[in-house]
């Protein structure tokens, strides 16, 4: 029996998708860079840094803005970006671990070498974060202070980066000189 010829239909475009109300274009400012989120507005910051600029610096923890491993610098300040849309983060200067060293580390970063802080590491870009937010709104502050950053640590390192917020107290004093 003869082959039967197969019949090829024309491929049919696929339409563009609409943008719904919750899709649109924001600008984002990250590590001194701009960007364009076109999608959902209501994205969790942490999954564009993560899933979409690969900056895996920024971590997940529990994703509901309890454990402070995604904490970011949003102006200046530390905010959780599990909990924290692209809509919201839209129009400000956002800091991630990646883009927190200039030419030289940034005097948290030097300090937390000094004092050997790390362990397992996955908490500890939000502490450091956490801490830069905590020096620049107190330049020398005391354990009470410390205390109420709120960053988890399942290390239990919370000795060292006490004494690493100290040091880094110290360094950004006499970088001042
Ligand atoms: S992952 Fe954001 S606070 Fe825990
Ligand atoms: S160093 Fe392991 S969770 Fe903090």
């Amino acid at each position: 029996m003869p082959d039967t010829p197969i019949r090829r239909s024309k491929p049919t475009p696929i339409p563009p998708v609409a943008q719904s109300a919750k899709e649109k274009t924001l600008p984002l400012r990250i590590n001194g860079e701009d960007y364009f989120h076109d999608g959902d507005a209501d994205m969790p910051l942490l999954w564009y840094l993560r899933d979409v600029l690969r900056l895996t610096g920024t971590k997940f923890g529990c994703g509901i803005g309890a454990c402070g491993a995604c904490t970011v610098l949003i102006d200046g300040k530390a905010q959780r970006a599990c909990i924290t849309p692209v809509s919201a983060a839209s129009g400000h200067d956002i800091t991630t671990i990646e883009g927190l060293a200039g030419a030289e580390l940034h005097p948290v970063q030097q300090a937390w070498i000094e004092e050997d802080v790390t362990q397992c590491g996955y908490c500890q870009a939000g502490q450091i974060l956490a801490a830069v937010d905590l020096l620049k709104r107190t330049p020398h502050p005391n354990d009470v202070d410390i205390g109420k950053i709120s960053n988890l640590c399942r290390c239990g390192t919370y000795p060292r980066i006490r004494n690493a917020i100290k040091r880094a107290a110290e360094l950004m004093q006499e970088a001042k000189k």
